[in-house]
């Protein structure tokens, strides 16, 4: 047993929809949530800053003393995993290339990526995907309005449904078995998505990427057996609007606000 926290972290809200589905296999563990809402959105920082906020917050887990960071954003993942894999005494856990090669393995002809423009810009997806599946071919669309749109809850409005529509026909011509939500954030996009095309078309990596993080926990002999406090959340800015966002996932309760470097990028 492994009582050391877990680490877990997104540009802000979106990272829920993974802790939500950890927090169900693996309910006995201790987690840290940080939402880096500071530096929120991601996706249009070059791959230099996200390295950057990426080395900043797995320096920060190092002083929690955690045994693994979940890297629960597609766009650190996808820009910055291989950079950092190396440097850190714990495990760490990258959604996009663990997720890709599951949906590699399921054989689909035809996959639709969405993302944020920086995971559009590594082909990350594309990249890891084929590098199981050659058949696959996969296309790339980056939505980078989507993550704003989530993360103030603004998808009832008309620009919002025309910017949401417009992506998903251009999506819909190149006729994919599947489409990935590949940013944490589109989770909650899927409501006003299932309007336009059907539900089962999408992929939401979470349940995907949460059964994979257990297995190689338990395999590794790394899971925890006892609870010593509840998950706590930590943010960068605008705690408030955190917890509002926060509802569609996880409630969260309270989230504190912390610097955790000078090194914000603007
Ligand atoms: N939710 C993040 C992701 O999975 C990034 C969204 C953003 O901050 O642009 O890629």
């Amino acid at each position: 047993m492994n009582n050391q926290p877990i680490g877990i972290f997104d540009s802000g809200v979106g990272g829920l929809s993974v802790f939500a589905e950890l927090i169900k296999l693996m309910g006995e563990e201790n987690y840290i949530y940080f939402g880096d809402t500071k530096n929120l959105p991601y996706g249009n920082k070059s791959k230099e800053e996200l390295i950057k906020i990426s080395k900043n917050i797995f320096d920060f887990f190092e002083t929690k003393n955690v045994k693994a960071v979940v890297m629960a954003c597609n766009t650190t993942s996808a820009n910055t995993y291989n950079e950092l894999k190396n440097q850190y005494n714990y495990k760490i856990y990258p959604i996009v290339q663990t997720v890709s090669k599951e949906i590699a393995l399921a054989n689909y002809d035809r996959i639709g990526v969405f993302a944020t423009q920086a995971t559009i810009n590594s082909h990350a997806y594309k990249r890891e995907i084929r590098n199981y599946n050659l058949r696959s071919e996969v296309f790339e669309i980056a939505c980078p309005n989507w993550a704003d749109i989530a993360e103030k809850r603004l998808q009832n409005e008309p620009e919002s449904i025309e910017d949401i529509k417009s992506k998903l026909n251009m999506m819909l011509e190149y006729n994919p078995d599947k489409i990935i939500l590949g940013c944490t954030h589109y989770p909650y996009l899927i409501g006003i998505l299932s309007h336009f095309a059907p539900l089962e078309l999408f992929i939401n990596p979470a349940k995907i990427f949460a059964q994979n993080i257990y297995q190689d926990l338990k395999q590794s002999e790394l899971l925890g057996g006892k609870k010593e406090y509840e998950p706590k959340f930590y943010v960068s800015s605008n705690a408030q609007q955190f917890k509002m966002s926060s509802k569609l996932f996880y409630d969260v309760e309270n989230a504190q606000e912390i610097e955790i470097s000078k090194l914000t990028v603007k």
